[in-house]
């Protein structure tokens, strides 16, 4: 009958290898045995030994385990990730949430249109879509990689009602958004927001695989912050922030000082994460 495959790596062999390391959990390991199940069945046992090996080196020297399986979660979606794309992190769902609960709220299945600036992996946008399904997401990101990867990721889920553009932030938007239309617009971003010095200093892990234009924020952390609050003053759209944990004071600044109010919500650890930027010429929707 069949090869014995008993020399295949089990969750308590690749934990027992990884949980000396520095920040490595039990999900860390979970990640590493679903590539490990990757391996061709029928290898004799140096040469799963040696591809174990190789997996846990990687992740010793700073690869992420998500990078390793090439898969994570977000929203419960399956999300393929590539190095130099931003990974999406969990403090990010709660972004997509209480942006879910507003339209659910306001618009009640209604139609609406979404800008999202910065499309990573497209993990925000394809959630939106999927979970509110009567909107039209258009999301641009400046990165072509991160355009490709995102594209792959809406044929693999198949959800249609999202447009990924390569395009900057600052582009402009089509004319027929702006005049009068009939259809809401909301503008959402998880921008670069962390201090350039600060970014010098992040783990070697987030330094080599994630894309320094996705992080940095410029020398306070708040360049990208400060011009989506002027868009959102000039459109009178929405516009709903991912956040530093210490950036909700500046950002109500920001806001007031374009003539917009601004609500800070926090994340999960209870840390400001999340901000709400709206035109006080705009009543309520
Ligand atoms: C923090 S990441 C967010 C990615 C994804 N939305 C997420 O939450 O996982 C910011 C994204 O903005 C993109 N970006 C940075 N500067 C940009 C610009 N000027 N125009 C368009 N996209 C830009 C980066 O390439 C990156 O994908």
């Amino acid at each position: 009958m069949g090869s014995n495959n008993n020399h295949y790596p089990t969750l308590e062999s690749i934990w027992s290898a990884i949980k000396h390391i520095d920040g490595a959990t039990l999900l860390d390991a979970k990640d590493i045995l679903t590539a490990a199940k990757f391996f061709p069945k029928g290898l004799n046992k140096a040469a799963v030994t040696f591809r174990t090996t190789s997996l846990i080196n990687q992740f010793c020297i700073g690869t992420p385990a998500q990078l390793l399986v090439g898969v994570t979660q977000f929203m419960g979606l399956p999300m393929c990730v590539a190095k130099k794309v931003l990974l999406p992190r969990p403090e990010t769902e709660r972004l997509v949430e209480i942006m879910l609960l507003d339209l659910k709220t306001h618009h009640n299945g209604a139609p609406v249109r979404i800008l999202e600036l910065g499309a990573g992996t497209g993990a925000i946008a394809l959630s939106l879509a999927k979970f509110y399904s009567n909107c039209q997401v258009y999301s641009w990101d400046i990165s072509k990689k991160a355009i490709r990867l995102a594209e792959k990721n809406k044929q693999h889920l198949n959800i249609p009602n999202v447009t990924f553009i390569h395009n900057s932030f600052f582009s402009d938007v089509p004319r027929s958004w702006t005049q009068e239309s009939p259809i809401p617009t909301y503008v959402v971003s998880n921008p670069p927001y962390i201090p350039t010095d600060t970014c010098l200093k992040l783990s070697p892990s987030v330094l080599q695989n994630d894309p320094k234009r996705a992080l940095n924020g410029g020398n306070d952390g708040l360049y990208f912050h400060r011009r989506l609050i002027q868009i959102a003053a000039r459109t009178q759209w929405p516009l709903y922030l991912e956040i530093g944990f210490d950036q909700g004071p500046h950002i109500k600044t920001l806001a007031e000082n374009a003539g917009c109010s601004s609500t800070i919500f926090p994340d999960y650890s209870g840390l400001d994460r999340v901000a709400i930027v709206r035109s006080h010429d705009v009543i309520s929707a």
